[in-house]
């Protein structure tokens, strides 16, 4: 098992990426879950943290708060896809587990120094903030990462918020900057590859049928998360981008990519937050990141389907 903290901004996708992990105690042990600023504010995105866990029925789980926004730029939100509440879709219960009294970023910063160097591994899928503020807070625990493996940015499918930029990356570059220079493994899932993980109707309908509430309420998650991204995937479905991280802790063979290097624009306003990546490998410059362009959606989607069933 691989012992990871989830950085996080749920988000509909982002609920159903922590189901995955808290259904895979034998892939995957959450040492916590550290909310940020993105999707929706952070007082939602922690809320909604806890609100995941005690559906999955593991209220026991650590949940911290993080940065309320972003390094140097005013926070973009993304309600317009996720609803009012970010979570919006399932009728879920308020949380009654308790948030963390301990900042996000010192959870991060402490169990990077205490835990043995190079067992932890990072998964953020949100913005960038939390793990850029450890790393600038503390530039010793960088060398203790085992690997970062996060949800953003895009190459070939471009941009989703702007023509150019992925959310995540757009929402704080200056932050993806530093974790993209910091020398730590990186493996991103782009938008490249997220885009091939549709929630068609048989595969929502898949989740809908499985006993239980867990697989009924995920199912609401994509229902809702698709009259967005309707026109723009028509009836294939909408992208489920951030559960591919955790899968690929499962199940690296499911995806492939490539070890390129790959550089965030942070100077133009028109490109802000774009992913430079050399994908053709048309620079010396040394790679820092595996960037992955393609998985097996069947193979992703059974994987997810059977893991639900569990809780
Ligand atoms: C990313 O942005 C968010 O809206 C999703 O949760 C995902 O992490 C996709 O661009
Ligand atoms: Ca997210």
């Amino acid at each position: 098992t691989r012992k990871i903290i989830i950085d996080t901004d749920p988000g509909q996708d982002d609920a159903v990426a922590i189901l995955l992990a808290l259904a895979s105690p034998e892939d995957v042990e959450v040492l916590g879950i550290t909310a940020v600023a993105g999707n929706v504010p952070l007082d939602l995105t922690q809320k909604n943290a806890r609100i995941v866990c005690e559906l999955a029925g593991k209220p026991e789980t650590r949940v911290f708060a993080g940065c309320d926004r972003p390094l140097r730029r005013d926070l973009v939100t993304a309600e317009y896809v996720h609803g009012k509440t970010g979570l919006d879709g399932p009728v879920l219960p308020d949380p009654t587990m308790p948030l963390q009294d301990q900042h996000a970023v010192d959870f991060i910063i402490e169990t990077l120094r205490t835990e043995p160097s190079g067992t932890v591994t990072l998964c953020p899928l949100g913005p960038l903030t939390n793990i850029a503020t450890a790393f600038e807070r503390a530039p010793d625990i960088v060398e203790h990462v085992q690997e970062i493996v996060l949800m953003g940015g895009a190459y070939f499918e471009v941009g989703n918020v702007t023509p150019t930029a992925e959310f995540n990356i757009y929402v704080d570059p200056q932050a993806a900057d530093i974790v993209f220079q910091s020398g730590v493994h990186l493996v991103v899932m782009p938008l490249d590859v997220t885009h091939k993980a549709l929630v068609t109707k048989p595969r929502n309908d898949a989740f809908r049928a499985l006993p239980g509430d867990v697989g009924h309420a995920v199912a609401e998650m994509t229902d809702f998360f698709e009259r967005f991204d309707i026109h723009k995937y028509g009836s294939e479905g909408a992208p489920l981008h951030d559960p591919t991280v955790i899968a690929y802790l499962i199940r690296s063979d499911l995806f492939t990519g490539r070890h390129i290097n790959v550089q965030i624009e942070t100077q133009s306003e028109l490109t802000m937050g774009m992913t430079v990546a050399d994908w053709w490998g048309v620079t010396d410059l040394p790679p820092n990141a595996t960037f992955i362009g393609d998985l097996d959606a069947d193979g992703f989607f059974d994987l997810l389907t059977k893991r639900i069933a569990r809780l």
